[in-house]
């Protein structure tokens, strides 16, 4: 029995006795498991953010908006072709007629072309995206298999829990808050739904002259000019014109007194950043408008007599080369539209990119002049003969007949909702409106339409 007790003891002690000799103790631990491998998981990575980078969301944007361009064009070249064919006596089509439609199907041409090559262009990226998550898919897999702590497959379940409950969320979202309403932008005075019959009409001080030209006030005038009036006539080739013509008041608009007379631009007609087109507007003591062959806004500082200039995105069509039109006859210079409305001066315009739809930026009017944010929308600009912006949204219209213009569609910067029904129609006093100018101070709009002065009120609900 004793000896079985030291035994142990002994051995104890030699354990003891030696262990202050040794330079290291060295443990080995065997783990079953094996090694975490991190670089494959890192590899999975890179490639799936590679993936997304290919196939962002602009990708499907991209598509949707040359099918929108082609859903656009197509009832329109129809619409033209039987109108065309209502014109045909028996003998000549007419010419004109036949050079707008020729113009729709080359547009036309243009836009399959871009849509084959994008088609191609996805076909090619889907198949190698599709092969490259499927490798991706079987990587993970095979990585799962080193979550032995459950940890991967736990977060996966809560991952899907929340989606389901956001998806519920949003889901009792849209019940409540669908708006039942059509979008109207900001408007102080509820949403614009008719325009009176017209409230104002006059000749001018020079009538039957200048037929291009546009006319408004000032919604941010200096002190005192409050009531003062503004009318800018093309009096070179009706392309051009170097100045800007002031009135002391309606009346005197009307009767032809311009007191303050003429600010002149430059003395020649035209030169370097002289005004060329009609669609100019004023606001905050300065002229806005198209600059002499070139894609820029020009800014005319009536105080100074300085001139600052904005260049428009590239592809910016000009030179009479993105005009508002009807069938038979395109404006010449209306490449660029200058607005006013609550907010500032916006600029309406189309580039090549763009495949000739309205294009519409905001103006910064601070110094530099700058644009803030640009929209695409889908409506063909050919297909339009003016546009104005009332509190944020974009209004065009289109020729009825000479005595009718239809406000006919709509794009609310709030929303970027387009509308293509508005049906709101104006009475025009002469055939051809040239310009139309929203004015924020007393919500009118001023036409301009071969070489007469009108003014209507719009209608608010
Ligand atoms: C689309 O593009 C391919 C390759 O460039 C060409 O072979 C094909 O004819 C095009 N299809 C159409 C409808 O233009
Ligand atoms: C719009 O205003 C015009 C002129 O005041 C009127 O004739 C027309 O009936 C109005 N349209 C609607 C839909 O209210
Ligand atoms: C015009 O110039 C004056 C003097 O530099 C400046 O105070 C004013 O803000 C300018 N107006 C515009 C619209 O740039
Ligand atoms: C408008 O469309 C053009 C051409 O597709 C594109 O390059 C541009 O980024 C778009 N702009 C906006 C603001 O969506
Ligand atoms: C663009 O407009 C927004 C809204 O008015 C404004 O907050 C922002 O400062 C503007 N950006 C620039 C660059 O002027």
């Amino acid at each position: 029995m004793k000896l079985h007790v030291i035994v142990p003891l002994y051995a104890l002690f030699t354990l003891t006795q030696q262990a202050p000799s040794r330079d290291s103790c060295v443990c080995e631990l065997t783990n079953s498991n094996k090694a975490f491998p991190h670089e494959k998981l890192s590899g999975v990575e890179d490639k799936a953010s590679t993936c997304s980078g290919n196939i962002g969301p602009q990708k499907t944007m991209e598509l949707e908006s040359v099918l929108l361009g082609l859903d656009r064009r197509l009832p329109q070249l129809q619409e033209d072709v039987s109108m065309l064919e209502r014109e045909d006596d028996g003998q000549l089509y007419a010419a004109l007629s036949l050079q707008v439609i020729e113009n729709e199907i080359i547009e036309i041409q243009q836009i399959i072309d871009k849509l084959n090559s994008t088609t191609l262009r996805h076909q090619r990226l889907t198949a190698d995206t599709t092969k490259q998550l499927e490798t991706m898919r079987a990587e993970m897999q095979e990585l799962e298999k080193y979550d032995t702590m459950q940890v991967v497959k736990r977060q996966q379940d809560n991952h899907r829990l929340k989606r389901d409950l956001d998806e519920c969320k949003n889901e009792e979202g849209h019940l409540i808050s669908k708006p039942t309403q059509p979008p109207h932008g900001d408007c102080p005075y509820g949403q614009f739904v008719n325009i009176s019959g017209v409230r104002m009409y006059t000749a001018g001080e020079y009538p039957g002259s200048y037929k291009y030209g546009a006319w408004g006030q000032d919604p941010k005038p200096e002190k005192g000019k409050e009531s003062w009036y503004w009318r800018v006539m093309l009096t070179s080739s009706n392309k051009y014109s170097n100045y800007v013509r002031l009135y002391s008041s309606l009346s005197a608009l009307i009767v032809g007194v311009s007191v303050p007379g003429n600010i002149q631009i430059h003395s020649s007609n035209p030169t370097t950043n002289t005004i060329q087109g009609p669609n100019v507007v004023m606001y905050g003591e300065a002229l806005y408008y198209n600059c002499y062959n070139k894609d820029d806004v020009c800014r005319f500082n009536l105080t100074t007599k300085t001139i600052t200039t904005l260049q428009l995105p590239k592809g910016t069509r000009y030179n009479s080369k993105g005009n508002f039109c009807r069938l038979d006859e395109c404006y010449p210079y209306t490449d660029l539209d200058l607005a006013t409305d609550e907010s500032g001066v916006w600029v309406i315009y189309t580039t090549t990119e763009a495949f000739g739809n309205l294009v519409l930026s905001k103006v910064e009017e601070g110094e530099p002049l700058t644009l803030n944010k640009t929209w695409n929308t889908s409506v063909y600009k050919q297909a339009v003969t003016n546009t104005f912006m009332v509190c944020g949204v974009l209004y065009a219209t289109r020729y009825v007949d000479k005595s009718w213009e239809e406000i006919f569609y709509s794009f609310d910067t709030t929303t970027e909702v387009e509308r293509f029904n508005i049906g709101i129609f104006i009475n025009k006093m002469a055939p051809t409106i040239l310009s139309l100018n929203y004015s924020p101070v007393d919500q009118m709009l001023h036409a301009y339409c071969d070489s007469t002065l009108a003014s209507y009120k719009l209608l608010f609900e």
